[in-house]
C-alpha cells in the first residue's frame, strides 16, 4: 500500500512537473515570438533558431536586428556562448575606438582561428598585434602606394599582385581559368582552411568543436590538411627568403626577417594574415561589384564617361596605366566601389571580446566574457542609416552636388573596421581595385550569366560568391572571349 502511494505521488509529481516545464517553454517562446531580437528559449537559448537560420546567418541576423530598436539584439547558445550584436553605429565607436581596451579579440575569437593563423596580425591582441602594426605601417604610406603602381603595370599583374612580392602571382586569383599563375593547390588548401575556420564559429557548441577536432574527423580533418599545405608552402617561402641574404627593407616580408627575433614560425604567421588581407578581401569586392554593374547599365556609363574625361585631360592612350593621382581621381568609381562594398562587406561580421562589465551607448548591458559582433552587412541594409532607399546600388548616394565622393564615418561604415585597428591597407585597397575596375571596364563588354538573380555568398572569414561569378567577356569591337568566372 505505501509503495502504490508512493508511484502515485512519484508519477503526479513527475506529470506536475512536465506539464509546468511544457507550459513554461510555450509560454516563453510565445512571449520571445513578440519581442524583438533573437527568440531565447528556456535551456537552449537562442540554439534552434540559429540551427534553423545558420546556413543564412547574414540576411537571418539583419532581420533581427533590423526590428530591433537599436539595431542591437542579444545572442545566447549553450556552453557559454553569450553576446551582443549589433548594427549600431554609436555602438560600433564605442567598441571600435572609445573602448578599444574592453574589446579585444579575446581568447575565444584567436583559439578557434590559431591553427590557421597562428599569431599573426589578425589573431593577435596587445603586444604581438602592437609589434605587427607597427612594423607593417611602414609599408603602407604615399611612397609605397607609387611603387606599388610602378610595379604592376599591366592590368592583368595587377588582378593578381598583393603587397609581399615573393608571394605575388600566386596569392590573388582573380579573374580568368583558374585565376593564377601560381601554385593552385595552395590556393584551394587557402580557401579551405578559410571557410572551415570560420564555420567552427558555428558549431552548435564550443564543446563539439574541441570534440571533433581531438577526433580530427570531418571538417576539422579536412581542415587539418588544408593547413598543412598553407603552411608548407609559406615556410618555403620564408626559408628561402632567408637564405638569400635580404639587404635592403623593400617589402614587408624582408622588413619582418631583419628583425631578429622573429622565429620562422612566427613570420609563416605574418606572412598568411596578409595574404588573407590583400587577396581574399579585394576579390570578394570586385566579384560582387561586377555582379551590381551588370544589371545597371546607367552605372556604367558613367564609369566610362569619367575614364574617359581622364584620358582627354591627359592624352593617354585606352590601355595605359594610370598614375595614381589619376586613380585617385575617380570618384564616380571610387564611390560605385564603395556602395557595392556597403551591400556586400568583404568582411561582413567581426567580434571582440568584453574584457569588464559595460553598457553600451544605446543602453544595452554587455557582461564580462560576452562576445560583442558588430555585423557591417546588416549595417549596410539599415534604414536607419542609409535610408529608404538602402537596398538599391546607387552609387549617387556617395557623391556631393561637386561631384567629389564623400568620405562617410568609418562607425556607419565599418568596412575597412575604425580605431586603432582600421585596415592598413585601405587605400591600397581602393587603388588596386580602381585600377582593375577601370581596365577592365574600359576594355571588355561583361556579361553576367543570370545577373537577375542574388549569387549565393559562402560565410567564410570574407563573403565570398559560392561559386564565383560567371560572366562572357567580350573585348570592345574585337572578338568575343571568355575569361570564365571570377571568384
Ligand atoms: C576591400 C579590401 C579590404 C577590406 C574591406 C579590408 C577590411 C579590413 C577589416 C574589416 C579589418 C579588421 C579585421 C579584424 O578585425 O581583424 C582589416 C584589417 C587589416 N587589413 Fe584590411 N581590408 C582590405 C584590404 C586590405 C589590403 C589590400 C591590405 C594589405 C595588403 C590590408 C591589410 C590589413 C591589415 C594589416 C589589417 C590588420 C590591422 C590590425 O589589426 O591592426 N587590408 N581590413
Amino acid at each position: 500500500m505505501a509503495i502504490d502511494l508512493f508511484s502515485i505521488l512519484s508519477f503526479l509529481f513527475f506529470f506536475l512537473l512536465s506539464l509546468y516545464l511544457y507550459l513554461h517553454f510555450i509560454a516563453s517562446s510565445k512571449k520571445a515570438n513578440k519581442k524583438p531580437g533573437f527568440k531565447r528559449y528556456p535551456i537552449v537559448g537562442t540554439l534552434p533558431d540559429f540551427l534553423r537560420n545558420r546556413h543564412r546567418f547574414l540576411d537571418w541576423s539583419t532581420e533581427v536586428l533590423s526590428n530591433c530598436p537599436t539595431n542591437s539584439a542579444v545572442f545566447w547558445r549553450p556552453g557559454k556562448v553569450h553576446g551582443i550584436i549589433t548594427a549600431n553605429p554609436s555602438n560600433v565607436e564605442h567598441i571600435l575606438k572609445t573602448k578599444f581596451e574592453n574589446y579585444p579579440k579575446g581568447a575565444s575569437f584567436i583559439t578557434r582561428l590559431q591553427d590557421f593563423l597562428g599569431r599573426g596580425i589578425f589573431n593577435s591582441d596587445a603586444e604581438l598585434w602592437k609589434v605587427q602594426r607597427k612594423t607593417a605601417s611602414y609599408e603602407f604610406n604615399t611612397k609605397s602606394l607609387r611603387n606599388f603602381i610602378m610595379q604592376n603595370t599591366s592590368w592583368n599583374a595587377l588582378l593578381l599582385t598583393t603587397f609581399v612580392s615573393s608571394l605575388s602571382m600566386s596569392t590573388q586569383g582573380c579573374l580568368g581559368g583558374d585565376g593564377t599563375t601560381g601554385n593552385t593547390e595552395f590556393m584551394k588548401a587557402f580557401e579551405d582552411a578559410t571557410t572551415l575556420s570560420c564555420g567552427r564559429f558555428m558549431y552548435p557548441s564550443p564543446f563539439l568543436g574541441r570534440v571533433k577536432k581531438y577526433l580530427s574527423v570531418g571538417s576539422e580533418r579536412k581542415l587539418k590538411d588544408s593547413i598543412k599545405i598553407v603552411h608548407e608552402f609559406a615556410d618555403n617561402i620564408i626559408k628561402s627568403r632567408m637564405e638569400q641574404k635580404v639587404e635592403k627593407e623593400d617589402d614587408l616580408l624582408s622588413r619582418f626577417i631583419a628583425t631578429d627575433e622573429n622565429s620562422p614560425e612566427f613570420l609563416r604567421d605574418i606572412i598568411i594574415s596578409f595574404i588573407l588581407a590583400g587577396r581574399d578581401t579585394t576579390s570578394s569586392a570586385l566579384s560582387w561589384f561586377f555582379w551590381l554593374l551588370s544589371s545597371k547599365p546607367e552605372v556604367k556609363q558613367n564609369i566610362l564617361k569619367e575614364l574617359d574625361k581622364i584620358q582627354v585631360r591627359n592624352s593617354k592612350k585606352l590601355g595605359e596605366t594610370y598614375s595614381l593621382d589619376e586613380l585617385r581621381d575617380m570618384h564616380y568609381l571610387h564611390a560605385a566601389i564603395s556602395e557595392a562594398m556597403r551591400l556586400y562587406p568583404p568582411v561582413p561580421v567581426d567580434t571582440k571580446a568584453c574584457l569588464t562589465d559595460d553598457i553600451l551607448p544605446d543602453g544595452t548591458f554587455v557582461g564580462k566574457g560576452w562576445f560583442v559582433t558588430y555585423h557591417t552587412y546588416a549595417m549596410g541594409r539599415m534604414e536607419r542609416i542609409w535610408g529608404k532607399n538602402c537596398s538599391e546600388f546607387l552609387p549617387e548616394r556617395w557623391l556631393e552636388n561637386n561631384g567629389v565622393c564623400k568620405q562617410e564615418s568609418p562607425f556607419r561604415f565599418p568596412v575597412f573596421h575604425a580605431g586603432p585597428r582600421m585596415c592598413l591597407g585601405k587605400d591600397m585597397a581602393y587603388i588596386q581595385m580602381k585600377s582593375i575596375a577601370a581596365a577592365v571596364i574600359e576594355r571588355f563588354e561583361m556579361d553576367v550569366e543570370s545577373k537577375d538573380k542574388v549569387p549565393e555568398h559562402l560565410l567564410s572569414l570574407t563573403l565570398r560568391m559560392k561559386d564565383g561569378l560567371s560572366v562572357k567577356v567580350k573585348e570592345r569591337c574585337v572578338g568575343e572571349i571568355d575569361l570564365g568566372t571570377i571568384v
